[in-house]
């Protein structure tokens, strides 16, 4: 156990396509629909990175260049800003602009063409990863916490072996929207898991303990993944392929500290919003009195 738990590498898979947010979601991948001001991949990234990644990899469908121009420097943007608002420096908006570069050779883009699964995201990305334990990021569940949840999970993983995957109990009737761990509950934050289950159905759900979008993943994942079986859709399903490490190298569930918002659904995307907004000095006081009079309107 234990030893160097740097996750250097990160993957983002970015090419699911969801109907959901479509027409949105048309000409765009529905990672950049923004929360306040910035696209829902960027809060990804900043999660990443404040979890010490250093190579950040994304696995798309072949529309992604609005994605890819979204990590670009932008320094004549930066400049343009700086001199049309002379005297009045922009700070905020130029740290905002910062944050959004990835440094050149650090993001790798990479196609998915044919729409099989996050597990085969992640197949896509084998030779990128190597032989060392990486993260995964579903964009589409944002986490507000006061300490990013992978640097929670990176911090923890050092007393782990095998993968590590966040989860939180959800209400027995939305089991069916997510993968599933039966974990041996020592009421802990990392739970051992016994079994794990692909958006479970009636009587086969196991637990009501979900998979939420943030994973450490070891490089045995890889052999498990090339040999899952894809689900009826023709997908490899990472949950499947955990099953494969569940007797092997292990599988942990972590509980970790924050609010999830399911931004794969529009009223987790207005939850975030809001909650995001009430974050903001500049937008609090405002949203506050709107929200109140609104709640009392539809009263
Ligand atoms: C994916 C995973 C699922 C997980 C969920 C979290 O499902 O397959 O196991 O619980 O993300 O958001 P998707 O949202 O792609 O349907």
């Amino acid at each position: 156990m234990g030893g160097d738990t740097r996750i250097r590498k990160v993957i983002f898979p970015v090419a699911r396509r969801d109907t959901r947010f479509l027409p949105a979601s048309k000409a765009i991948p529905k990672e950049m629909m923004p929360v306040l001001d910035r696209p829902i991949i960027q809060y990804a990234v900043e999660e990443a990175r404040a979890a010490g990644c250093e190579k950040f990899i994304f696995v798309g469908a072949t529309d992604q260049a609005a994605l890819e121009a979204h990590f670009d420097p932008s320094a004549a943007l930066e400049q343009r800003l700086t001199e049309s608002r002379a005297g009045e420096p922009e700070e905020g908006l130029a740290a905002a602009l910062k944050a959004a570069e990835i440094p050149s050779g650090d993001a790798i883009f990479i196609r998915q063409h044919e729409v099989r699964g996050i597990g085969h995201a992640l197949l896509c990305a084998r030779d990128l990863i190597g032989d060392e334990p990486f993260a995964v990021i579903l964009p589409d569940d944002m986490i507000l916490a006061e300490r990013p949840v992978l640097a929670q999970m990176v911090r923890r993983y050092q007393d782990c072996e095998g993968a590590l995957v966040a989860g939180i109990e959800v209400p027995r009737e939305r089991v069916s929207r997510y993968g599933i761990m039966r974990i041996e509950d020592d009421g802990g934050d990392i739970v051992r898991v016994t079994e794990l289950q692909e958006k479970p159905h009636g009587d086969d759900v196991s637990s009501n303990f979900s998979i939420t979008g943030r994973y450490i993943l070891p490089p045995q994942l890889f052999d498990a993944l090339a040999a899952a079986t894809p689900d009826q859709d023709g997908r490899i399903q990472l949950t499947d392929a955990l099953t494969g490490l569940v007797d092997t190298v292990g599988v942990q569930g972590f509980r970790y500290q924050g609010e999830r918002f399911d931004c794969g659904t529009a009223l987790g995307f207005v939850q975030a919003t809001v909650a995001y907004a009430a974050l903001r000095p500049e937008l609090a006081p405002s949203l506050k009195t709107y929200l109140r009079r609104f709640l009392e309107r539809a009263e």
